[in-house]
């Protein structure tokens, strides 16, 4: 059996500075760096790295970017075959800001990721036959999102759906073909259209998404950790103390243990 990660694949330019620019403003950074990384890509690689057979579907363009992402990928553990090399377009490309306190700003160009299409699909569906889990984010093109999830739903495939970076506007159709979606503060303020940021208006934000017809909602809350509910449950787990360095990312490596532990049969409320 496998887990399936369809989605973006970027490569991440990134510019360490001691603060985030306000708009207008020229500020002197500490250092720069590419790294590989798309939403998509770096669940994938957090799953293969917890020794999870992991296939990842996506697109990069023909560049030496794209050449790199894929054998990164395929370093991880990560098989690539499905990974289309689009020769119309540049593989995507995140524009990062990180800060001393390990806050950071994106801005992403979705390049290749932005033609993932219904050919995708195609080779998405023939993947299916020893697949337990689907992981989905929000940087392909919303309609190829919504027909994989409808897709893995046909299959008895259970759908993790990840909707960052925070959508516009989530359409309600895609709601019950979700087994788990795992927004943070931002991304659940957005969908629900109040402010989410601690328990108590997470809890809120829960029972909306629950009502939508998700079957689990998981609130990231960063650093005060996460509240999680299904129609059965709800409960709180608070956040592992840490001196965080870089939350890059950090969203999507949850999201990879998330999936994998339950790959692994373990329950959603671990116990002692
Ligand atoms: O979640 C972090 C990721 O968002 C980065 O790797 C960047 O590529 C953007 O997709």
């Amino acid at each position: 059996m496998k887990i399936i990660v369809f989605g973006s694949i970027n490569i991440d330019l990134v510019a360490i500075t001691p603060r985030l620019p306000i708009p207008g403003e020229t500020l002197l950074g500490e250092s720069f760096f590419t790294t590989p990384g798309g939403k998509g890509a770096n669940q994938a690689v957090a799953l293969a790295k917890l020794g999870i057979p992991t296939q990842m579907i996506g697109r990069v363009g023909a560049d030496n970017f794209g050449a790199e992402i894929i054998k990164n990928l395929q370093n991880c553990g990560v098989k690539t075959e499905n990974i289309l090399i689009d020769e119309t377009v540049s593989s995507g490309v995140a524009v990062i800001t990180v800060d001393q306190q390990g806050e950071n700003n994106i801005i992403v160009i979705p390049g290749a990721n932005g033609k993932v299409n219904q050919d995708d699909i195609n080779r998405l569906s023939n993947l299916f036959i020893d697949a337990k889990f689907l992981l989905l984010q929000l940087e392909i093109p919303l309609e190829i999102v919504i027909l994989a999830a409808q897709k893995a739903k046909e299959a008895n495939i259970k759908v993790i759906l990840d909707p960052a970076p925070a959508p516009n506007n989530l359409p309600d159709e895609i709601y019950p073909l979700i087994d788990i979606i795992t927004p943070n503060e931002t991304e659940a303020s957005q969908l629900v259209g109040f402010a989410v940021n601690e328990q108590e208006t997470a809890a809120k934000a829960a029972d909306t998404l629950l009502q939508k017809g998700v079957k689990c909602a998981i609130i990231k809350l960063g650093a005060k950790g996460v509240y999680c509910a299904t129609k059965e449950e709800s409960f709180y787990i608070p956040a592992f103390s840490v001196n965080a360095v870089d939350t890059v990312a950090a969203g999507d490596a949850f999201n990879g243990g998330l999936a994998a532990a339950l790959f692994q049969e373990k329950p959603l409320k671990l116990t002692g």
